[in-house]
């Protein structure tokens, strides 16, 4: 066990680690209306979310998701299932990894992009769900832009960067390898850096 004794799970993660909420049983029989997954089981983690809507007031009426994820992701998403039953489509879309660790009681920084998985793979079947109904106007594209032409990083990169962890410059680029040929882009990704501190950990 770690010797960290700077955090300690908060006893809502434990018990939705303990005890996950919709965990998707019996996928084969389960009618669901919009479907995510995402992440890459080779890396080892991927979640996968269902959906079930009231198509005439588009309102979540189920979510079940299964994971090969840590346990952070596990609690992450067990409560995030908890909370978009009965909640539009429009807000479960808007949900932050932020949002979702706050009402877990907290999660160290470094294990705030577990909670991204649950986050990613609901908006994945809100999308999908939005293909399959005539609402793809609705869909909201990942929009990435190149920050580093030389290393090919994106400000997405950065994004994900900061949500593992990254909070320096340095740390950036030992995360991105951005800024390692000509250096052009470094004013730029630091402001993006210190943008997206500030989103998600409010420093
Ligand atoms: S643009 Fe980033 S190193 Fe060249």
């Amino acid at each position: 066990m770690s010797q960290n004794k700077e955090w300690v799970y908060s006893e809502k993660i434990k018990d939705h680690f303990i005890h996950p909420r919709n965990i998707l049983e019996d996928e084969a029989s389960y009618k669901y209306d919009g479907k995510g997954i995402v992440g890459n089981i080779k890396c080892g983690d991927q979640m996968m979310m269902v959906i079930k809507v009231d198509k005439e007031k588009n309102i979540i009426t189920d979510c079940k998701w299964k994971t090969y994820g840590c346990a952070s992701a596990i609690a992450s998403t067990s409560l995030l299932s908890e909370i978009v039953i009965g909640m539009s489509l429009d807000k479960a879309y808007h949900i932050s990894p932020k949002d979702i660790a706050e009402e877990l009681g907290g999660l160290p920084e470094h294990k705030i992009h577990c909670s991204v998985l649950g986050d990613k793979a609901l908006r994945s079947a809100i999308d999908d769900y939005y293909m399959k109904n005539g609402m793809r106007d609705k869909i909201q594209k990942e929009k990435s832009r190149i920050v580093c032409q030389c290393m090919n990083v994106t400000d997405h990169d950065i994004e994900n960067a900061v949500l593992e962890g990254a909070r320096t410059f340095l740390e950036l680029q030992e995360h991105t390898k951005l800024g390692t040929v000509c250096g052009q882009c470094k004013d730029e990704a630091e402001k993006l850096l210190k943008n997206y501190v500030e989103k998600h950990f409010n420093k």
